[in-house]
């Protein structure tokens, strides 16, 4: 897989992706990670990248040369293109499933008040959002969803187990509480059901506290 995330901020994009099992993927050469300074493709004395919206109103957009540019130059034959923006589809777990197929997306990350939706109507695929908050910026999001699909391409993970127990692989339920050593912490004891040695009673116990979890944090999960 190739990712090229197109952004004001490229630093912003790339930090959290240099780490651990990204930086892992890529040094595997499992993923192809790459952020480029939208400003590249800007022209003119000052590089502009951003103007007034037309009918006045507040902030700025990102304007569309600098985009249709950069996009034109950066895309290939099966490309996908996702714009980060809280007006996007919220993302979730199966959408990152769906998107580790891909062979190449290019995000393409807003700023301001977001781009102008020429760009959108003519070169977006999909518009992403991560949450219905508000960043400063969607170099943020773009590393956010880039982790969450580069971790489910083979390879990646360590125990290929972990991406199926995990929550959201039954998109309805969180996972289960757990437990590490010590036995006892601070009069705090580990449930004897998980030093039980029984798996079957174990799963059980699991199952029952997913779905006591889901409840208490995410109810919106159970409903219908
Ligand atoms: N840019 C600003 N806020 C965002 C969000 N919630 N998701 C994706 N991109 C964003």
């Amino acid at each position: 897989m190739r990712v090229d995330i197109l952004t004001l901020f490229p630093e912003i994009a790339l930090a959290p992706l240099g780490e651990s099992m990204m930086k892992r993927a890529q040094e595997a050469g499992l993923v192809t990670i790459a952020a480029h300074d939208l400003r590249d493709w800007a022209t003119g004395k000052h590089r502009k990248t951003d103007d007034y919206l037309c009918g006045g109103g507040q902030g700025m957009l990102l304007k569309p040369e600098p985009i249709f540019a950069a996009i034109e130059e950066l895309r290939k034959e099966n490309t996908t293109v996702i714009l980060l923006t809280p007006q996007g589809e919220v993302f979730k777990q199966a959408k990152a499933r769906e998107l580790s197929e891909e062979e190449h997306i290019i995000f393409l990350c807003g700023h301001y008040e977001g781009v102008d939706q020429r760009v959108i109507d003519k070169l977006v695929d999909l518009e992403l959002s991560i949450g219905d908050y508000v960043l400063t910026n969607g170099a943020i999001a773009a590393a956010v969803v880039t982790d969450a699909l580069v971790r489910l391409l083979p390879g990646v993970l360590g125990d290929a187990r972990s991406a199926v127990d995990e929550s959201f692989s039954d998109p309805n339920l969180l996972e289960a509480a757990a437990y590490t050593k010590p036995i006892e912490f601070r009069g705090l004891k580990v449930p004897e059901i998980l030093l039980s040695g029984h798996h079957a009673k174990i799963e059980e116990w699991k199952d029952e506290q997913a779905l006591l979890k889901t409840k208490i944090n995410r109810p919106d999960l159970l409903e219908g």
